[in-house]
């Protein structure tokens, strides 16, 4: 059975669609799933951001073809783990936990290059055009740490 794991940002059009495709594109597709979503709805069926497409496709990471969807309290059941870019949205999915063992599954992804310092992926959306260059290079650092962590435990 494949392990799951669900990026979690705000839009589900910036931060997390390139963290989806990043630990994907680490990951060996017959053992792990990778997916995101947003706690907002704005973005429903859109398309990544244009410049989240970009960074990713002059890394070799194409994020085409994902569509923007809303976290919902059953991904908590459906996910093995779920990764959080910043503490707003750490809060916005706890509120929707039901369970310890749904509140132990979520996590803020620059926790496993800083442990317990809870930084944010910084939110791209409104910011200078090389803020997609930053969020690209710290996922991509973050996602090598993730992968060969996630490798060893489920081998
Ligand atoms: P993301 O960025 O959470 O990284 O996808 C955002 C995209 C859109 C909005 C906010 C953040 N928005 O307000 O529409």
């Amino acid at each position: 059975m494949s392990i799951k794991i669900l990026m979690v940002c705000l839009g589900n059009i910036c931060r997390s669609p390139l963290a989806e495709g990043i630990l994907a594109s680490k990951l060996p597709k017959n053992k792990f799933t990778v997916d995101s979503a947003g706690t907002g709805s704005w973005h429903i069926g859109n398309s990544p951001d244009e410049r989240s497409i970009s960074v990713g496709k002059k890394n070799k990471v194409d994020i085409s073809s994902q569509r923007g969807r809303q976290f919902s309290t059953a991904d908590f059941d459906t996910f093995d783990y779920i990764y959080v870019m910043d503490s707003s949205n750490y809060s916005h999915v706890l509120e929707l936990a039901k369970t310890q063992d749904h509140k132990e599954k979520v996590q803020m992804i620059l926790n496993d290059l800083f442990p317990n310092e809870n930084v944010d992926v910084p939110d791209p959306y409104f910011g200078l055009p090389n803020g997609f260059e930053i969020v690209y290079n710290m996922l991509d650092e973050v996602c090598e740490v993730i992968s060969k962590k996630l490798i060893e435990k489920h081998s």
